[in-house]
């Protein structure tokens, strides 16, 4: 009995815990065969779904030393837009969106951020819109509920306030956030999304934001 235990608590280091795929970034139990199988398929959707190739004409609105920012628009060639909409499967995806039709979606900008390894790590979506609602700070104190159980539910103001411009997804690969991918990807918004002018952080707005995209926003909007 007691060589049984010991056998489950050596496995248990070995291959219980939840493993992070270094490739796909996908945590999954190792030792679960429905996990492992989730994981295969995922893994090579995903890595084929983010890989970039480089296009003839690609429009290059931003350089950093550790990639590059490449804007896509509604009448571009096929695959460009076909990449975007890989990407955008991915993100809605991850995080559990319905498909939502765009509201103009001759007038959407998207803005891949393409690592040196050519791989699209980093995807913003924007739309010019007409007004916005402020997201009301939360409320503090005893009798205010834990933000767990609140997750999407912020509360916004009833007095619209004019805005320029609509981020309706921004998201970065899970291994690569925190290295100022969202970051760059706004403020290269912000310098292209009207000819000429470069937006003022209150002329943009963050559609539905999750509690990732609510740290970063509150972050982004008082630096
Ligand atoms: N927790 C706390 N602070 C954060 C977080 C976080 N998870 N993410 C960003 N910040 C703050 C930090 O202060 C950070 O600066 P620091 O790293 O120097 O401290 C600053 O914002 C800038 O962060 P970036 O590195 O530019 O952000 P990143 O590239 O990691 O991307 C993002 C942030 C897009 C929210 C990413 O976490 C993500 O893709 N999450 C999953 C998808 C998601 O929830 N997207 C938002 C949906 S809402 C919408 O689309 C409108
Ligand atoms: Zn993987």
């Amino acid at each position: 009995k007691e060589t049984k235990e010991q056998l489950i608590i050596d496995a248990g280091q070995k291959h219980f815990g939840a493993t992070m795929c270094k490739s796909c970034g996908m945590i999954y139990t190792a030792s679960s065969p429905e996990d492992q199988l989730q994981h295969v398929q995922h893994h090579y959707r995903f890595l084929e779904g983010i890989k970039y190739t480089g296009w003839k004409k690609e429009r290059v609105v931003a350089e950093f030393w550790d990639g590059k920012i490449v804007l896509v628009l509604p009448h571009d060639p096929s695959y460009a837009i076909r990449k975007v909409e890989d990407v955008q499967e991915l993100v809605d995806n991850e995080l559990g969106f319905h498909r939502v039709v765009p509201r103009c979606p001759n007038k959407t900008k998207t803005f891949l951020f393409i690592s040196d390894e050519k791989r699209v790590v980093g995807c913003l979506i924007a739309e010019p819109i007409k007004q916005a609602f402020r997201v009301l700070s939360e409320p503090t104190g005893p009798e205010s509920p834990s933000s767990k159980e609140c997750h999407r539910a912020w509360q916004c103001s009833n007095v619209p306030e004019p805005a320029v411009c609509g981020i309706s997804r921004i998201w970065v690969f899970r291994l690569k956030r925190r290295k100022r991918i969202a970051r760059r990807l706004v403020d290269t918004l912000r310098n292209c999304f009207m000819f000429g002018c470069f937006l003022k952080i209150d002329e943009i707005a963050f559609s539905d934001p999750t509690p990732d995209g609510k740290l970063f926003a509150t972050k982004y909007c008082n630096t």
